[in-house]
């Protein structure tokens, strides 16, 4: 009977969907050693983008290199859209797909590419092998067990973790927010901004740029953080910690900053939040938004793998929240009204206001 059952076109598929489970580790590893190399700026090459062989890559980056190895990385992570494979009778070329692009250094020296290598910095690593220990006891994250600190707080202590941290979430937010700005217009009538966890800046200039208005912004992070952002033309970098209190404003901005925490977490920063608006201000967050439902679609899978992240780096029960569980915490610190802008497939804009 299970002999016959496992024949079945069903179980077949099944088997072969595990299979391709219990191997996914290859694909993030894969990619993050195309980083490494540097491949997607050689390739690039100033915009060329020609097709290449492993071989050719290899002459740009590391002419030592085994071509056969690097061949076999790029021809997997092809069959997940990051390459685009030129198949001929003598050969097999590579070059960027849409997808493979967002790796490519621009003319900031930004990229997705510092992402993909801040998650796979050893650290993180050794957090990974623990995720169940979230289950079996969520006081303390997978990544304070592996490396015995909270994330943060062992980011700002180890300079070339913070640096990449910041490259990273440069690299994610400047493009987020070119799109964010042509999609959302809340910060009508602002002249001060607060921008609460800002790391290097990147937001509060690209808004300033936008909205001439603003005559005055506040970058507010942790200490060593502000410590090494860029100077900004009318932005202070100011060293604090949102758990104490918020640099007041007309308006404050967050990016990415409420997803990390626990919900307890959550309102203590939300409250300093609203003690430090005026009546009417607003709250405007930018954070990801799990949909209701699960399905196997590429956002739905984004934002539920970056949770399983949170889970794992950040908060053991930090969290992406539903658009409902957003709204509940917002009531309880005191803002009654909020609106969700869907402006990115993977931020939402939230607007909390007094
Ligand atoms: C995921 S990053 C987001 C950075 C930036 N908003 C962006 O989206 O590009 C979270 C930020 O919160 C900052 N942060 C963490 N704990 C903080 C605290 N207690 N007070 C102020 N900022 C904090 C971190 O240093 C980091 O820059």
């Amino acid at each position: 009977m299970v002999e016959k059952e496992e024949a079945t076109e069903s179980r077949n598929q099944a088997r072969l969907t595990i299979m391709e489970l219990a191997n996914m580790i290859s694909v993030p590893m894969a990619l993050n050693a195309v980083v490494r190399l540097n491949v997607p700026d050689a390739i690039w090459h100033a915009g060329a983008n020609s097709p290449l062989s492993a071989a050719e890559i290899l002459a740009r980056v590391h002419p030592d290199g085994d071509a056969e190895n690097l061949q076999r990385l790029l021809r997997m992570l092809a069959s997940y859209g990051v390459f685009h494979e030129h198949l001929t009778a003598a050969q097999r070329k590579y070059s960027l797909t849409d997808v493979g692009k967002t790796l490519v250094t621009d003319d900031q020296g930004l990229s997705y590419a510092h992402y993909v290598l801040q998650h796979h910095q050893e650290e993180l690593m050794r957090a990974w092998a623990l995720v169940h220990e979230a289950v079996v006891d969520p006081r303390k994250e997978p990544f304070e067990r592996a490396n015995g600190e909270a994330a943060y707080r062992y980011y700002v202590k180890k300079p070339e973790m913070n640096e990449l941290m910041q490259k990273a979430m440069s690299g994610i937010s400047v493009p987020f927010m070119r799109v964010m700005l042509e999609g959302y217009d809340g910060f009508h009538g602002v002249e001060k901004l607060v921008d609460v966890g800002g790391s290097a800046g990147d937001c509060l200039r690209m808004i300033l740029h936008k909205h001439p208005s603003i005559n005055q912004a506040i970058n507010f992070d942790l200490p060593q953080v502000v410590a090494n952002a860029p100077p900004i033309p009318l932005v202070t970098h100011v060293p604090g910690d949102m758990f104490k209190t918020v640099p007041q404003g007309d308006a404050i901005f967050m990016k990415w900053v409420l997803t990390t925490w626990t919900d307890e977490e959550c309102k203590c920063i939300m409250q300093n939040c609203h003690k430090a608006l005026p009546e009417g201000g607003k709250l405007i967050a930018c954070e990801p938004v799990l949909p209701e439902h699960s399905d196997e679609s590429h956002r739905t899978r984004a934002l539920l793998e970056a949770d399983i992240f949170v889970m794992t780096i950040y908060r053991a029960k930090g969290k992406h929240r539903t658009e409902q569980q957003f709204r509940q915490l917002a009531l309880s610190v005191g803002f009654p009204h909020f609106r969700a802008f869907h402006v990115d497939h993977f931020y939402t804009v939230l607007e909390f206001q007094k």
